[in-house]
């Protein structure tokens, strides 16, 4: 078997089989930026709406550089890792002022826009500028692993490496960017992590995991990641008809998004409103009391794992002055509902604010 065979039987499998999703009927950079970052995130069944509410919004870069950042952080919200949602906005800001607009218009002047890293400079490259470089995803990494064999661990600098240099070796000349979109889509649709379709594959003949049944077991990914589990008491305090809320800061997850105020515990089974100060300190303005000790809820980020319980504390509207004054000593701010709705939230507080309604 030629090492052409591979690229050019995925050539021939991708106008047969690919999704028509509007990120690939254009090579307007900012579209193909826009779709890829917000791709990082999420599938393409849930990205979708995002990409083209965003794309609504901004339909320029420099739109998007002029937004208010809590604008895309509201539009981000639900998608997670927001720092990458700050990163968006500050990448369309360098683009607007250094390049005037325009994305630079190869791989190794991408890399230097914020939050663009190998993949993203690979795929803008390729797909709107067709320079030859080759991009390296989980789909990517799954597809070469299995039909070449390659066991070497892929989250690892030198597995990484070797993939990347298998990958630019098989890149067609003419076709950088059907060929990536080629691989990747094949990936997602044909050889997926579980239950691939090896029954229709084109490449099954000479693929060397299903010769030697080990579909199943590659890629190799060595998990090194440590989770660490968090506690969060919020306190979802009304007044009249204000909410107290707080811009989480710097240095924490969730950072520039709304939230309740919170005490944080050294572990779930330790959450107890007695045993928060700020509970405590409310007492002051005589407030109604909710509290379910069993209605935790659970989020779970790459690298932590948050449970979170709720306790409410609604307060006579006549002390909203006094409310005010307090709350403007604890850096906390006053809200409506529709102010609260606008602004951008994590999912926790999002999924709380949905089951009281
Ligand atoms: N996942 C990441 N990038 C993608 C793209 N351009 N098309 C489909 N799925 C993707």
């Amino acid at each position: 078997m030629t090492f052409s065979h591979f690229p050019h039987k995925l050539l021939h499998w991708y106008p047969q089989n690919k999704r028509d999703l509007p990120w690939r009927n254009t090579q307007n950079p900012y579209i193909i930026w826009l779709s890829e970052i917000i791709l990082q995130q999420t599938r393409v069944a849930q990205g979708l709406p995002y990409f083209e509410e965003f794309v609504r919004h901004y339909p320029t870069v420099q739109e998007l550089a002029k937004a208010p950042v809590e604008e895309v952080l509201r539009l981000w919200q639900g998608l997670g890792y927001y720092s990458r949602a700050r990163n968006l906005h500050q990448c369309a800001r360098q683009v607007s002022e250094e390049f005037d607009g325009n994305f630079p218009d190869n791989y190794k002047a991408l890399l230097k826009l914020k939050g663009v890293g190998q993949y993203t400079a690979a795929a803008i490259a390729s797909f709107a500028f067709k320079e030859k470089v080759a991009v390296l995803d989980g789909n990517v990494f799954r597809v070469l692993s299995r039909y070449f064999g390659i066991d070497s661990d892929i989250s690892s600098p030198k597995g990484k490496k070797q993939f990347q240099e298998l990958a630019d070796k098989l890149i067609p000349s003419g076709q950088p960017d059907e060929y990536n979109q080629a691989i990747m889509e094949f990936g997602a649709l044909q050889c997926t992590p579980k239950r691939a379709d090896c029954l229709h594959c084109p490449l099954r003949d000479s693929c060397y995991a299903y010769a030697n049944d080990q579909v199943e077991t590659l890629p190799v990914k060595i998990k090194k990641t440590k989770v660490t589990t968090r506690a969060f008491l919020y306190h979802d305090i009304d007044c009249g008809n204000k909410k107290i809320v707080k811009t989480r800061g710097p240095k924490d997850i969730w950072q520039g998004l709304t939230d309740f105020p919170l005490v944080e515990f050294a572990d779930p089974e330790k959450i107890d409103p007695e045993n928060s100060d700020l509970f405590q300190e409310l007492q002051a303005f005589k407030p109604l009391i909710d509290y379910k000790s069993e209605k935790t809820y659970k989020h779970i980020l790459s690298h932590q794992k948050i449970f979170s319980n709720f306790v409410s504390l609604t307060i006579a509207s006549e002390k909203l002055p006094e409310v005010k004054k307090w709350a403007d000593t604890k850096g906390y701010q006053c809200c409506d509902a529709d102010q609260l709705e606008a602004l951008g939230k994590p999912q926790l507080i999002v999924r709380y604010l949905n089951d009281k309604k």
